[in-house]
């Protein structure tokens, strides 16, 4: 499972942050720009893992205990690597994924326990795969929560922990941007939608060039 040419690039972000918005924009900009894109997401990206995307985050946020949570997600993820971002990769596309690993360093490995190296563990046992650039939506918790919350979605598991776990989360990936400087580009989040469509064209067309 090597990738050839391909870039891989992910976004992350408290939920809410606009990652969806701002993942399809590059998507625009890139093919604008005569790119092979493609854009993907977790959980799901691939018909196995979208199955384990409502398990995930659909019903109580109790439903399942924070372990059983992590492998759910990197079942889900192992299914996504194999059947759509490594053959992307290997014919060198450029692929945008919506959350990665980062997510689940945060999310399982901060949000309910200390589970932080057996995340690590358990990537470097089944992914090992690390982004090429990771753009970090940074903003305010509760402008976060409050438009998330506005979607009206079955999918409010993790939303429901409330605010205090999307707090957590905010500092959580400012921390990891500092662990993983090289990739790591962070954009302020609290713009208006173009002006953060813009920083992010910045980050990638450096990146890429
Ligand atoms: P995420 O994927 O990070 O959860 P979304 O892209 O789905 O975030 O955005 C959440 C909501 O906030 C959507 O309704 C979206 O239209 C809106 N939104 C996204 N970016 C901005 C922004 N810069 N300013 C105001 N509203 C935004
Ligand atoms: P997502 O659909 O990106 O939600 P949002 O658009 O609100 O940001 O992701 C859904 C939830 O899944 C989100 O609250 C974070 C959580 N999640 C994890 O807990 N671990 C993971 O590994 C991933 C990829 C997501």
């Amino acid at each position: 499972m090597t990738a050839q040419n391909g870039v891989f690039i992910t976004f992350e972000g408290i939920d809410g942050s606009g990652k969806s918005t701002q993942t399809r924009l590059l998507v625009d900009y890139l093919t604008s720009l005569g790119r092979n894109v493609i854009l993907t997401r977790e959980p799901g990206g691939s018909v196995g893992a979208e199955e384990i995307r409502s398990l995930v985050l659909e019903g109580d946020p109790d439903r399942w205990s924070a372990e059983t949570e992590l492998l759910l997600f990197t079942a889900a993820r192992r299914d996504h690597l194999e059947r759509t971002i490594e053959p992307a990769l290997a014919e060198g596309k450029i692929v945008i994924c919506d959350r990665f690993v980062d997510s689940t360093r945060m999310y399982q490995g901060l949000s309910r326990g200390d589970l932080r190296e057996k995340v690590d563990k358990l990537h470097n046992l089944m992914i090992q795969r690390e982004p090429d650039l990771t753009i970090l939506i940074d903003m305010d918790p509760q402008t976060g929560l409050s438009r998330a919350k506005g979607r009206q979605t079955a999918e409010e598991r993790f939303e429901d922990f409330g605010q205090e776990l999307q707090v957590k989360m905010r500092h959580g990936f400012l921390d990891l941007a500092q662990q993983y400087k090289n990739r790591f580009r962070i954009i302020d989040g609290g713009q208006a939608i173009e002006d953060v469509a813009h920083d992010i064209q910045l980050a990638v067309s450096d990146y890429l060039s």
